[in-house]
């Protein structure tokens, strides 16, 4: 695995190779080449200033070339060749710099110009050759060389700060792209080691996050990850003790009665029928307990039934029906207001769920004597079912929390109704589940209103 420094470090360094290159290459090839421009222009004026003055004579000869050089001023140059139409020197100034420069002389002789400019063994030299012509003819060639040494010293000189510079920024490249990269790694580095510890198991673990920049935004994310992990796993943690709780309780009670029933010889019939009805209750309870939290983790999966037309009027006659007997029991009066045409999308067993657990409940955290209205209507958007009763009530503190899985305001009461406390928060779920909604209030003078609403389907949804 190539890490990310490696990454950056090649990048900087590919950058900076170019960069420097560049750098060091491009000002010294312009420079030269404006040199090499500068010399052609002084030389080839030059030599054409000299080749006009000696076209003005008969002929070319030592004496007459002599008498033109000495009235120009052609100082300056390290070579001066003056020659006849025959390309015969006749005047060299320097005769001994070689033979060199008698190609082009002879080039020049038959009407050609010659110019040639080189730097090199810090120096510039140059050398400029042409015929020298009249309207009648050629008459020879002039060739003027000059070695600058000077202009090269300053190209050279440029040339060695420009690379001390590069040299500088090349060290400064370096040292900034070690500590970005540094700094860059300590981060990551620090926030995959978090995701390590998280992933270990410790929820409560936060990233410190500085900055504003993208990282820091990672950082964020992650914290807010990890919340929501620690979050979850609480609530995993207390329902599975929550509902080993709920397990334990009947189940102890069971045990108890069967022991006691076992060890005690001779125990008379009624009080063995009174146990064994208490084991069935316990039992029966165990069996409420275990269906309700099978229903939860069902809708806790997210297993969904397709939503169909369901008539909450007819849905609510039913549950009364069940309910009639623990009504009568307790002495409560129920009064329905049933409006017809109620129908919302959802599925039959979840709105039984819903209308079923809260009768239930106004009926059961009612006191003797009490009444329980129903009341079921709708208007162009939604269907309204509030239960509301005169029983106890349920004390402000506590509304917000009812929904949640065995909540029990009471708990000594609750048990003793027979109550587990999920009932409401799978009220609360089946009814999130058809994108209803459901609040819960006090009730005048006494008791507590739950009021469920549903957005009432379009035809075309019901296909009614
Ligand atoms: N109508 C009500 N009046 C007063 N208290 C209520 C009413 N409805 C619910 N509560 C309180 O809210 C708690 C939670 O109700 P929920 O229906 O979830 O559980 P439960 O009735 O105790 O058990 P389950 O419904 O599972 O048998 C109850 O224990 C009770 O204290
Ligand atoms: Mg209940």
């Amino acid at each position: 695995m190539k890490s990310i420094r490696f990454k950056i470090f090649a990048f900087m360094a590919v950058l900076l190779v170019l960069l420097l290159v560049m750098l060091n290459t491009l000002p010294m090839s312009s420079s030269r080449d404006l040199v090499f421009e500068e010399k052609h222009s002084s030389l080839s004026g030059r030599a054409a200033i000299l080749a006009s003055s000696l076209s003005g004579l008969e002929r070319i000869t030592e004496e007459s070339a002599g008498e033109v050089l000495g009235l120009l001023d052609v100082d300056g140059y390290d070579r001066i060749v003056i020659t006849d139409e025959a390309g015969k020197p006749v005047y060299d100034s320097a005769p001994a710099a070689g033979t060199e420069a008698m190609g082009d002389v002879l080039s020049a002789v038959t009407g050609k110009t010659v110019f040639r400019s080189s730097f090199k063994d810090g120096a510039f030299t140059s050398s400029f050759a042409m015929p020298v012509a009249t309207s009648a003819g050629l008459m020879g060639a002039v060739y003027l060389y000059e070695h600058d040494s000077e202009r090269a010293e300053i190209i050279l000189d440029i040339q060695s700060r420009i690379l001390t510079v590069s040299v500088v920024i090349g060290f400064a490249a370096i040292v900034l792209s070690v500590l970005f990269s540094e700094v860059l790694m300590h981060r990551l580095k620090e926030l995959v080691s978090s995701m390590r510890i998280v992933a270990g198991g410790d929820y409560k673990y936060r990233l410190s996050v500085h900055g504003q920049d993208e990282l820091s935004e990672l950082g964020e994310e992650f914290n807010a990850l990890t919340a929501r992990l620690e979050d979850t796993e609480t609530q995993r943690r207390r329902f599975v003790s929550d509902a080993s709780h709920e397990l334990k309780t009947p189940l102890a009670s069971i045990r108890l009665l069967a022991d006691s029933l076992l060890q005690n010889d001779g125990v008379p019939m009624d009080t063995v029928k009174e146990f064994v009805s208490d084991i069935g209750h316990e039992a029966e309870r165990l069996q409420r307990t275990t269906e309700k939290l099978l229903d939860l983790s069902r809708r806790d999966d997210g297993v969904l039934v397709a939503p169909e037309p369901v008539d909450v009027k007819q849905v609510t006659i039913d549950a009364l029906a069940l309910l009639k007997p623990l009504a009568d029991e307790k002495k409560v009066r129920i009064r329905c207001s049933l409006e017809d045409g109620s129908v919302i999308m959802a599925t039959t067993d979840d709105m039984f769920h819903i209308v079923f657990n809260l009768m239930e409940n106004a009926v059961k955290y009612n006191v003797e004597g009490g009444s329980v209205n129903i009341d079921l209507a709708s208007d162009d958007e939604t269907v309204n079912l509030s239960v509301a009763d005169t029983g106890i009530g349920i004390p402000e503190e506590d509304r917000l929390n009812i929904f949640s899985r065995f909540y029990r305001v009471d708990k000594a009461r609750s048990r003793e109704a027979g109550g587990s406390g999920l009932g409401l928060s799978i009220v609360h779920d089946a009814v999130i589940a058809h994108k209803g909604s459901i609040t819960v209030g006090q009730n005048k003078p006494q008791g507590s209103v739950f009021t469920v609403s549903f957005p009432r389907p379009t035809s075309e949804e019901t296909g009614i």
